[in-house]
């Protein structure tokens, strides 16, 4: 079918692929929107009807039009100067920091080439028999059914990256299957980085999300690299693509030269020093004031900023619940947070707050109700608004945080 198609159709089409994943307009292929819609039409639907359907984030045709414009590009060793970097000072920094094991994630990790060479290399830098583990996710089930099958051909080697660590055998003219040992170690899931990443799945150490977020608004790129950051062990180390982020992320410092773009999280300890630091500067520059000579207070979470003004009275609940979560008080959280989301139902953080915490303790019944409350509510707002809160993230991001939840398996 040729000729014009209506430009709503399109604009809508594109502004629910970008909801659902973060991706600038102009990274959003309109060839692959367009192509979509004439075979949708072609199959004797409307433009009522797509316009209709695509109402609905979770509708199959948004499903179809997402897995449309993925990039999938991926290679064995890719950036093989990350895992150099990787074997030769991440890992002994780590290693020396006591840790009992160690656990990757490959953050958008198309069809495991990059999981792979993550999980080989940490194996071939810690001790034979060191506890090794490493996860792959990504939004895209095809690709993880790739990741899963472990067999890869010529175009998953390149000249340009070295095998630099035992991670393949040859198993056919032009095919390589991945090393049992390096398998074992290996994990799939599929997860959209807009949203939290459930927390069965723990805290890592390492994780690379290279030429993901390359794709991605800003606003919807910084609110993955703080949820990334949420995910890391203190003195956990991000890695991602040359030119994704122009400033090093909240919490963390840079590590290497710059175009490694390497990050590691503060330590509670470092994060202490740092607040002692500037509270003795800041007493040094009150000269007519008689200090108040008070600690520094003890940070809890590396990942949260510390407040300069007193947060409005939801933010300052949130947080009563945050430290509650980290002390292992769940029920304590969970009661103050829904006395939150009664006091305001408007305050988008809380609901999602409330919500995971149900869904980490088994209550799914309980969280739907206030995912779907937060799609409602995040939906009102213009995508790009900020939204108070212990850190201030996007509408974008609740709303997808809540599509992502309610929509479950909707990729498969
Ligand atoms: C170009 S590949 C990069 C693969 C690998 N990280 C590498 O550097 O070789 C980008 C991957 O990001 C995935 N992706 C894009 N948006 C995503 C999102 N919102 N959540 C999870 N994965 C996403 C795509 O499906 C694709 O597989």
């Amino acid at each position: 079918m040729s000729g014009e198609l209506d430009p709503r159709l399109l604009t809508r089409a594109r502004e629910v692929v970008a909801g659902i994943t973060g991706f600038r307009e102009d990274a959003i292929a309109a060839e692959a929107v367009d192509r979509v819609m004439r075979s949708e039409l072609a199959r004797g639907r409307t433009p009522a009807d797509l316009l209709g359907e695509l109402l609905y984030p979770s509708s199959s045709l948004a499903t179809v039009l997402v897995k449309a414009i993925l990039v999938g590009e991926t290679y064995f060793f890719r950036h093989p100067e990350h895992f150099r970097f990787l074997s030769h000072e991440a890992v002994p920094a780590v290693l020396q920091r006591g840790s009992l094991a160690l656990r990757g994630w490959s953050a958008g990790c198309a069809s495991g080439e990059e999981t792979y060479s993550l999980a080989a290399c940490l194996q071939a830098s810690v001790p034979h028999g060191f506890p090794v583990e490493v996860l792959g996710t990504d939004i895209h089930e095809a690709s993880l059914e790739a990741a899963r099958r472990a067999t890869y051909g010529t175009w998953s080697r390149r000249e340009s990256a070295p095998r630099l660590f035992p991670l393949y055998t040859e198993t056919g003219e032009r095919e390589v299957t991945i090393l049992p040992v390096v398998r074992r170690i290996t994990t799939f899931a599929q997860a959209n980085l807009l949203a939290p990443l459930p927390e069965r799945f723990g805290r890592f150490d390492f994780i690379l999300c290279r030429n993901v977020l390359t794709y991605f608004t800003p606003a919807a790129r910084d609110a993955v690299i703080s949820l990334l950051s949420r995910t890391l062990n203190p003195g956990g180390w991000l890695f991602l693509g040359a030119v994704e982020v122009d400033r090093v992320p909240a919490g963390m410092v840079r590590e290497g030269p710059p175009e490694l773009q390497a990050f590691r999280l503060l330590t509670p300890e470092e994060l202490n020093a740092r607040a002692a630091a500037a509270s003795r500067a800041a007493a040094a520059s009150r000269p007519s004031v008689t200090p108040v000579r008070r600690p520094p207070p003890p940070v809890a979470a590396p990942a949260r900023e510390v407040a300069v003004a007193p947060p409005p009275p939801p933010t300052r609940l949130h947080l009563n619940a945050l430290e509650r979560i980290e002390e292992g008080d769940e029920v304590g959280a969970s009661s103050v947070l829904e006395a939150l989301v009664r006091q305001a139902p408007d305050y988008l953080p809380g609901l999602l707050e409330l919500a995971l915490l149900r869904e980490r303790s088994g209550a799914r019944e309980g969280a739907v109700p206030l995912m779907r409350a937060l799609r409602t509510r995040a939906e009102r707002l213009p995508p790009d608004q900020l939204v108070d809160g212990p850190e201030a993230l996007p509408a974008r991001f609740y709303q997808a945080s809540a599509d992502a939840y309610l929509n479950q398996g909707a990729l498969e």
